[in-house]
């Protein structure tokens, strides 16, 4: 495995385009703890792919090195989240994504088509007279399709009756660990968010046999907290020193290290993470403009010409604590790891992660989220 933790469906991930995505929103929110999603970053923009023509879709299709063949492309999303669907019964992972389109335009009826078949998405009409109310309708599509986890995508200063087009995604993810914490062990502990600041954390705790590796080249420690009965798992990146994240962070996809199973000390803070992520200047910054503008060509999205993606929107929920994600109720779950004879041999690794780290959660195809914790809250 050549990265350790990026890897892409499209084949930009040559491209390194969404490595840079990544390293510029977590430069912009260095201060801040940070959600993110790249599939679904990545799922948007092969949607508006669909709908592009001309100059635009010569300029998607170079920067995002996607196939000229739309059909192709639509092919291999509709592949990853039907075979997605099939195999995680365990986890929930509810994307939502949604063009909205300004009534005055007229929507190709063909979009939907390909949208609902690839993406599980589509684009629909809205009336923008009345920013309030609009705003009220897009809110209350993403309360629903979160199960009433994300209450608010837009406001109504986020609309005007001039807008033309906008794209909003939510994501929300449950799971359950396969080792679960001991909750009677969490305890409140220091949380160094910088040299000089400390804030109290409820540290969690766990001793189980992890995929772990101790990796000088990028001077932190690598755990793998594996998913219950699912193929997805959580990838925890600390740093070895306390201000070390930043650092980190500009090597993202330049890691190549094999993870080896021993026994892991973990500590780890619970947190809770909703962040809101304004897309459309990152994409601009890394060369996507034609887009975003006025001559903009979206031929397969709505028959008149003028209208452009105005603002890209992703807002994305996710909870860690002993038993995983979000609280559930599932019962009989095994929890009780063995320890095995080899890992008795090495003594076991200390992963105490009581500063910032970086996470992934992943499986050996996508990445469902990425982003930072720099100051755990609860
Ligand atoms: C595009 O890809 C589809 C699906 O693989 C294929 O059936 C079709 O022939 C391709 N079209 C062209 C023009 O290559
Ligand atoms: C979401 O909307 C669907 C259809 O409109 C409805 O059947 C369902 O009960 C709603 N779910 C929630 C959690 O509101
Ligand atoms: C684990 O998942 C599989 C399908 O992915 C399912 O058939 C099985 O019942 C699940 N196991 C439990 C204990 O729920």
């Amino acid at each position: 495995m050549k990265y350790l933790y990026l890897l892409l469906l499209a084949s930009s991930v040559e491209s390194g385009f969404w490595e840079d995505f990544y390293r510029i929103l977590a430069s912009e929110n260095a201060k801040k703890n940070l959600i993110y999603s790249p599939i679904s970053a990545e799922i948007i923009m092969s949607m508006v792919y669909m709908a592009a023509g001309g100059k635009t879709f010569e300029e998607l299709r170079n920067v995002l090195k996607f196939s000229e063949n739309k059909t192709l492309v639509a092919n291999n999303y509709r592949s990853l989240l039907n075979d997605l669907k099939r195999r995680e019964k365990a986890i929930i992972l509810h994307l939502a994504i949604r063009i909205y389109v300004n009534k005055k335009y007229c929507l190709v009826p063909e979009f939907n088509e390909v949208a609902r078949k690839a993406f599980k998405a589509k684009a629909k009409s809205i009336r923008l007279d009345d920013p309030v109310s609009a705003s009220a309708i897009v809110n209350s599509w993403i309360l629903n399709r979160t199960r009433g986890i994300i209450r608010k995508i837009v406001s109504p200063k986020d609309l005007d009756p001039d807008t033309s087009a906008f794209l909003v995604n939510a994501i929300y993810f449950k799971g359950q660990w396969l080792y679960k914490f001991q909750a009677d062990q969490t305890h409140v502990a220091d949380f160094h968010v910088s040299a000089n600041e400390i804030i109290p954390v409820k540290m969690m705790t766990l001793s189980a046999s992890l995929l772990s590796a101790d990796i000088d080249d990028i001077d932190a420690k690598v755990i793998e907290l594996p998913y219950w009965n699912s193929t997805l798992s959580m990838r925890i990146i600390l740093p070895n020193s306390v201000d070390g994240l930043r650092k980190l962070e500009e090597k993202v996809g330049f890691i190549d290290h094999q993870l080896e199973k021993k026994t892991v000390n973990v500590k780890l803070p619970k947190f809770k993470i909703e962040c809101s992520a304004q897309l459309k200047g990152t994409f601009e910054n890394l060369g996507i403009r034609d887009v975003f503008k006025p001559s903009a060509d979206l031929n397969g999205l709505v028959l008149e010409s003028g209208a452009k993606i105005e603002k890209i929107v992703q807002k994305a929920f996710l909870k860690i604590d002993e038993k995983g994600g979000e609280a559930s109720a599932a019962t009989g779950i095994l929890t009780r790891r063995k320890k095995s004879i080899d890992n008795l041999r090495l003594p076991p690794m200390e992963f105490i992660a009581d500063h910032p780290f970086f996470y992934v959660i992943h499986d050996n195809k996508v990445i469902y989220f990425q982003g930072h914790i720099v100051q755990p809250q609860w």
